[in-house]
């Protein structure tokens, strides 16, 4: 069975997408891991960036994307067909890579999601509708090292699909005071879905990201954030930090074709702390 890791914040802008991209493309790359993407946010930033908008305008169209799959579990249909909604060989490096496989979100999700939060069972799932996911992808996990699932900030039930499947999340913080807030109330509501889904699921660690080393706020809060490590109760932090950088948001361009994860990354800067992340997450789930 593959490791199965949901990238979550409550709060938007906090670097989940670029992370769970980049963390993706360094484990198929550099440690040659099968993994798939499972974008759950209806803002498809995961997706486009990993096959771009027209590709994936031409896939949802066709039912090829998670719209479909919550469709069918409100309507009590069967159109949606796993084998034909993963796109492999994902991104602009290389051609694309093998073994970097995508399972595309859609914008109409945010329609679905009132619909299922009602028509679902919230307290203790007994339903299933926290496990379309899951069980969707029953057939095909086998086939991976690796499942990231790139989370929309909230905890709805699309997004539970996601935590109820995964073994462990990482949070990623921009460290600034009202980012870091975000993290008890992430913990919180974990050990709560945890509780009442019955589901075990551990805290990975927080990832820095964002990070401006010349703002003292920064470096003060990823010190509080260090010193205030529980062990048992709060996840670690990473050693890995990620620094803002310009070419980091240029790496989400898919469309032009770029050598390797260097050019795609921007540098000497992000490609280091980007392979260091995936050592770092590595180790960490082995471990
Ligand atoms: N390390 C970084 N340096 C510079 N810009 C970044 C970095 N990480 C993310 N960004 C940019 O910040 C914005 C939010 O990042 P994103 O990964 O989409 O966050 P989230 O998924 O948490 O909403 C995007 O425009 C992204 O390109
Ligand atoms: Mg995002």
């Amino acid at each position: 069975m593959p490791v199965i890791t949901s990238v979550i914040n409550l709060k938007g802008g906090v670097g989940k997408t670029t992370l769970t991209i980049a963390l993706a493309h360094y484990l198929a790359v550099e440690h040659g891991q099968r993994v798939l993407v499972v974008d759950l946010d209806p803002q498809t930033n995961a997706t486009i960036a990993l096959i771009n908008e027209r590709r994936w305008r031409e896939r949802d169209q066709r039912g090829q994307s998670l719209y479909q799959l919550f469709k069918d579990w409100l309507d009590g249909s069967r159109e949606f067909e796993i084998n034909q909604a993963i796109v492999q060989r994902t991104s602009n490096v290389m051609g694309g890579i093998p073994g970097l496989d995508l399972l595309p979100s859609s914008i109409r999700l945010h329609k679905l999601q009132d619909k299922i939060t009602k028509a679902s069972d919230l307290d203790e799932f007994r339903d299933g509708s926290v496990y379309t996911l899951r069980n969707v992808l029953g057939p095909v996990i086998g086939q991976y090292d690796h499942v990231l699932i790139d989370c929309p900030p909230n905890l709805g039930i699309i997004t539970l699909n996601g935590i109820a499947m995964s073994r462990y999340f990482l949070i990623p913080v921009v460290p600034d005071i009202l980012s870091t807030l975000g993290v008890p109330l992430v913990l919180d509501r974990m050990a709560d879905f945890a509780l009442r889904a019955r589901h075990e699921i551990y805290g990975l660690g927080i990832v820095v990201s964002r990070y401006r080393p010349q703002s003292r706020l920064h470096k003060q809060t990823v010190m509080d954030m260090r010193r205030d490590v529980i062990p048992g109760i709060h996840p670690p932090v990473f050693e890995t930090i990620i620094h803002e950088a310009s070419e980091v948001a240029e790496a989400a361009d898919v469309d032009v074709e770029v050598a390797n994860l260097r050019q795609k990354f921007g540098g000497a800067g992000p490609h280091r702390q980007f392979s260091a992340l995936a050592r770092e997450y590595l180790h960490q789930v082995m471990s």
